[in-house]
């Protein structure tokens, strides 16, 4: 049984009435806030006839419009803010897969309540006073970095700000400053575990106690093997720099059973993504944030387009989201069958012949569409060679049955596909070439 030396705040232990009562004082005023303040948010509230007075309960919420990536990029860059621009401290952009990034700022305050719930989730994660943290999330305009970097200060931590990339070095330092705790992308915690290899070390024999893992989706089985391979406890932080960046929800130690949401600043809902209806707690949907305490940029009703479902708490009143199985951009229609690339992690983690390096090639053969997956066999197993072969077919029945669709596989040397140093690329979309 693991048990943190830091208490928890009063709020993580109220009771639910307490914590619907907080909410719904904050969202009023954020509705509020929103549409006094942001032009854009007006004008949306006004063409869908709705006003912050018509919020009497939290479930009035739903009578208000929706908010999405286009409305951000619409009113590029400060479009949406509450305040004016002045009065952000800070500016974070998300490079979006096309065209203009998506902006968003904070206030000082923001700032605050960022590394607040940032602090809560390494807490969360059983960090101990003492701690040193080891940061490979990226730094600069995307959150993770500087987000990591913030909460763990705020917890009293140390912290090394190294961010992504310089493998070598990284493990360098790691063995020298001995961290406890590492805040990295669960794709590039295993490349530096290759790398530890790499240099003749036992990643298990490192000092690291914990990993914080997020910014993609990865699975329970992903978890297993990482924390097998690094002897470690793994818990996943979930965020997006639209709603503030990480800190939006994170696991905690005793449970792991998927991010609690921090409901005193994110209220949580599900819709069905193709109607935009409410859907219950427990129904599988699109996750929808709407922020109640951010003064820069209030968010209503943000479609994140992550898939997921609400659980009740277990280690605190605060609800849990499912571990999210993936994002409704991630979605591969394969003769017809949907398709998330974690499915196929899942699978190939069952081979002991395979490594949890893998890729999604999209293809068109004539009016089909065709899906390859390309895996690296373990160090050790030659591609070519009978256990290899065997893991293959086992692998395409697997998926054949599970997940429904012929699937074709290609088998690549330990070490052969490209690593991440932040967020992998699970997909790769050729049908856009004639
Ligand atoms: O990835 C913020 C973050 C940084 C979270 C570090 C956790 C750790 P964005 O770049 O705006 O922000 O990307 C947000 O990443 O909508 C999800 O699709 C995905 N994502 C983030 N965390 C998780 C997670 C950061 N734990 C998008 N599991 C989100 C699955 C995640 N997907």
């Amino acid at each position: 049984m693991h048990s943190s030396s830091f208490p928890l705040e009063p709020i993580e232990k109220a009771s639910v009435d307490e914590l619907r009562a907080l909410q719904l004082k904050r969202l009023k005023a954020t509705l509020r806030h929103a549409y006094d303040n942001s032009p854009a948010y007006k004008t949306k509230f006004d063409q869908a006839g709705v006003h912050p007075g018509d919020c009497t309960s939290l479930a009035d919420l739903a009578k208000f419009p929706f908010t999405n990536k286009k409305d951000l990029r619409d009113g590029y860059p400060y479009g949406m803010f509450a305040v004016p621009r002045g009065q952000c401290a800070r500016i974070h952009a998300s490079s979006g897969t096309t065209g203009k990034p998506t902006v968003v700022g904070y206030t000082r305050n923001d700032i605050d309540m960022w590394a607040s719930m940032v602090a809560r989730s390494i807490r969360a994660g059983g960090a101990r006073p003492g701690d040193l943290v080891h940061i490979s999330y990226g730094y600069g305009l995307f959150t993770g970095g500087l987000g990591a970097h913030y909460g763990a200060e705020k917890l009293g931590l140390t912290v090394v700000p190294f961010g992504g990339g310089q493998t070598e070095r990284q493990v360098q330092l790691m063995v020298d400053f001995k961290p406890d705790i590492i805040m990295v992308t669960p794709s590039y915690m295993l490349a530096i575990a290759e790398e530890f290899e790499r240099q003749g070390l036992t990643p298990a024999d490192a000092s690291l106690r914990v990993g914080i893992f997020g910014a993609e989706p990865w699975t329970n089985d992903m978890r297993l093997a990482i924390e097998r391979r690094m002897a470690i406890d793994a818990v996943d932080i979930y965020g997006l720099s639209e709603v503030i960046g990480p800190g939006v929800a994170s696991e905690c130690i005793e449970t792991k059973d998927g991010p609690t949401i921090w409901e005193d600043h994110f209220y949580p809902e599900i819709i069905n993504p193709d109607t935009g209806e409410l859907a219950p707690d427990g129904e599988i949907g699109e996750l929808v944030f709407t922020s109640l305490t951010k003064e820069a940029l209030p968010i209503i009703r943000y479609r994140t387009r992550d898939l997921t479902r609400l659980l009740p708490g277990t280690a605190r009143t605060m609800r849990r989201m499912e571990k999210i199985t993936g994002r409704s951009d991630d979605m591969m229609i394969v003769r017809g069958v949907n398709v998330f690339p974690t499915q196929i992690e899942e699978l190939i983690l069952k081979r002991a012949e395979l490594a949890p390096h893998y890729q999604c090639i999209l293809r068109r053969d004539g009016a089909m569409d065709s899906l390859l997956v390309l895996v690296e066999t373990r160090p050790g197993v030659s591609p070519n060679g009978p256990q290899a072969q065997a893991a293959t077919r086992l692998l395409q029945h697997e998926i054949k049955a599970y997940v429904g669709t012929s699937v074709e596989i290609e088998l690549r040397a330990a070490g052969q596909l490209e690593r991440s140093v932040g967020k992998a690329k699970r997909v790769v979309d050729l049908r856009g070439s004639p």
